[in-house]
């Protein structure tokens, strides 16, 4: 199965990804796209020779547009979307265009800490701020709002003695390295259907 893999910044879950022994034989990631001509995720992808694209809403010198992003990709044969910290709304006529294809990585316990302008560190502040015990990854499908598409896997990571929003976020990360390539595996393995609006992930 082809990957595309939308990123804004450092890529760590990216490069979890491409390093990640259960994908090995499953998975090719096939480009990685990003709002940002420059972004360590750049750095990975040059590393292992996948092309990259930088895309933007506007029409600005060097950057594609999302249909433009959609032909190379539909080209390259791509057939589930992975956005890993893409930190732009992704338009309407492309979720339609990857319907059910489109999954995201959330560094909280959704539907808590998500929405417009929940992102980075901003989402562990405010779960710090709120006292919670627990937080954890979600990996969910995208529809045409922030965060809210159907949750397809959480874990929950005890935060019960952090002292600051960054080791929530330490936390969390190490988690959500484990948990995006799991999911993609199951995509890849066809062991994810939705029944009666959940989504389940077969043994
Ligand atoms: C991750 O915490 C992810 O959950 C969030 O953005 C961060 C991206 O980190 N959506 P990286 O670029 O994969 O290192």
């Amino acid at each position: 199965m082809k990957l595309a893999v939308f990123v804004s910044g450092r890529g760590s879950n990216l490069r979890a990804i491409v390093q990640s022994n259960e994908l090995k034989n499953k998975v090719e990631v096939a480009a990685v796209i990003s709002d940002k001509s420059a972004c360590g995720a750049f750095e990975i992808a040059e590393k292992y020779s996948i092309p990259c694209f930088t895309v933007s809403q506007k029409n600005k010198d060097g950057f594609s547009t999302f249909p433009e992003v959609t032909t190379a990709l539909k080209k390259l044969n791509v057939e589930l979307i992975v956005l890993a910290g893409f930190l732009k709304l992704i338009p309407a006529d492309f979720v339609a265009e990857f319907r059910g294809r489109i999954i995201n990585i959330h560094p909280a316990l959704l539907p808590s800490f998500g929405g417009k302008g929940m992102y980075g560190i901003n989402v562990h502040r405010a779960v710090f701020a709120s006292s919670a015990k627990v937080s954890g990854p979600t990996v969910h499908f995208i529809d045409d709002s922030y965060d809210t598409g159907r949750i397809i896997a959480q874990r929950s990571v005890d935060i019960s003695n952090v002292s600051n929003p960054e080791e929530i976020a330490k936390k969390v990360l190490e988690v959500e390295h484990e948990i995006l390539p799991y999911v993609i595996g199951k995509i890849a393995d066809g062991k994810i259907v939705t029944k009666d609006d959940r989504v389940i992930i077969l043994e």
